[in-house]
């Protein structure tokens, strides 16, 4: 039996999905263990493109259980659209699918109050994804949310359901918004609580029998490092932990089942929504790592279509994501997007105001906002990558790209990924 888990080392949107399908095919389960539908994991297949969002990217290998964890907060609305439309492209996934009776439910009122929340911050909102993450996981929190359990009694469901819509309907006077229509919105989400009754398990359970057997699983990570409600750069950060701790708590496997933390750095920096970004580009050097919005894999948001800002890479932010989730095996992606330049920085430290350099991720984020990025200039390749299946076929100068990034952060580089399919992946 094997325990691994990957996770993001940047902010989100590293590849996740594609290196999560390649490490499918070696595992029988694979569990989503924290965040909800604000995360958008792609996996392309041939001509086909699937955007994932609750369910686990390994739902493409027809012979790998999915599990949704109970550190998730699970939305109905999305999970129907998203099982709907994989019923109809992928074959067996009613009995391939698992959804944690401790996961939070993500109700219609979440993200009606996430989105009001973000328009009285004005100027300094976080740019949410407005899925409803926050407010479910205050809810969560606060030990005032509903579990998939209560699903399974419906009757009780109801009278919990019109408590929290009436405390709901509180909230959103006092922000100014329109108050849910009661009926309407309990027929709805009622009518999904019938639609998920057969999946919904006591995963914990599940997930142990499947250790037990031996069992080889996965645990897949959402977002990125940069967004850990802990680690990243607070207040812009999502509202779980997204580095390896959220991927114990939120599937109920312990620290001393992991056998491997899979990192994942994209061969640059992105980001969607508002925070610091210290290597962040302006303009043209922007707008050529970002793309143009025609290629499928261009900076645009997943989930919400909104562009992303583009930097180079940033090994300070990788070394602190290295260090807080034990990353031992490191998979670099879209290196393609870097045969473009003549010239290639990397960030290798900070200058604080002061004028001393630190290697070190700053906590707190006006210190952050002062700091400049130290560059070391690396030359660029400038050919398209040839089709390799290692490392060592790559050109000479990308071959260095990638051990320079192995060599700072003292972590093997298990693949280097110079496309969105399955074989455009060196090992
Ligand atoms: P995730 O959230 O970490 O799963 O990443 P996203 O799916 O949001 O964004 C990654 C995008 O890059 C997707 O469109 C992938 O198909 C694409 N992609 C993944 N690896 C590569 C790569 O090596 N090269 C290129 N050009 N695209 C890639
Ligand atoms: P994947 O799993 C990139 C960002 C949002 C916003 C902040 C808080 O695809 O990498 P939230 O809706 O979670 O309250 O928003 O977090 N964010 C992501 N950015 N990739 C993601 O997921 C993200 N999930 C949330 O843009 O800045
Ligand atoms: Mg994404």
């Amino acid at each position: 039996m094997t325990v691994s888990a990957l996770v993001g080392m940047q902010w989100g949107d590293e590849g996740k999905g594609k290196i999560v399908d390649i490490l499918a095919g070696q595992a029988d389960v694979v569990v989503r263990c924290q965040g909800g539908a604000n995360a958008g994991h792609t996996v392309v297949l041939g001509s086909d493109v699937f955007a994932l969002h609750l369910i686990p990217s390994g739902i493409l290998r027809e012979n790998v259980v999915c599990v949704i964890g109970n550190g998730v907060v699970v939305d109905p609305v999305r999970l129907s659209t998203e099982l709907d439309e994989l019923r109809s492209r992928v074959s067996n996934v009613d009995s391939r699918f698992f959804l944690s009776d401790r996961a939070h439910i993500v109700m219609p009122w979440h993200k009606t109050l996430d989105a009001l929340a973000e328009g009285k911050l004005g100027a300094s909102k976080i740019g949410t994804t407005k899925q409803g993450i926050g407010p479910a996981y205050i809810d969560k929190v606060k030990r005032c949310g509903i579990r998939w359990s209560q699903a399974r009694d419906l009757e009780a469901f109801r009278r919990l359901f019109r408590a929290a819509l009436s405390d709901a309907n509180t909230l959103i006077r006092l922000l100014d918004g329109e108050p849910m229509d009661e009926t309407e919105t309990e027929d709805k989400v009622i009518a999904l609580m019938e639609k998920f009754r057969p999946f919904i398990t006591d995963t914990v359970s599940l997930l142990h029998k499947y250790a037990r057997e031996g069992k080889n699983i996965l645990l897949e990570g959402a977002q990125g490092a940069m967004l850990d409600v802990d680690f990243g750069t607070y207040p812009f950060v999502t509202s779980s932990n997204t580095t390896v701790g959220g991927c114990v708590t939120g599937s109920g496997l312990p620290p001393t089942m992991l056998k491997d933390v899979h990192g994942l750095l994209k061969a640059f920096t992105t980001r969607v929504g508002s925070g610091p970004f210290p290597t962040e580009l302006e303009g043209e050097m922007a707008t050529l790592l970002r793309g143009s919005g025609e290629n499928q894999w261009d900076e645009f948001g997943t989930t919400t279509g909104r562009p992303r800002r583009c930097g180079w890479l940033d090994l300070v932010v990788a070394r602190h994501a290295a260090r807080v989730n034990g990353v031992n095996r490191m998979h670099i992606t879209k290196l393609d997007i870097l045969s473009q330049f003549d010239e290639i920085r990397i960030c290798t430290a900070y200058r604080t105001k002061d004028g001393e350099t630190t290697p070190d991720f700053p906590s707190s984020m006006s210190v952050l906002e002062e700091c400049e990025p130290v560059y070391e200039t690396l030359p660029g390749w400038k050919c398209d990558l040839p089709a390799c299946r290692t490392v060592a076929e790559l050109p000479e100068a990308a071959a260095n790209y990638v051990n320079r990034i192995a060599e700072f952060l003292e972590v093997d580089v298990a693949s280097v990924s110079y496309g969105p399919g399955r074989d455009q992946t060196a090992f």
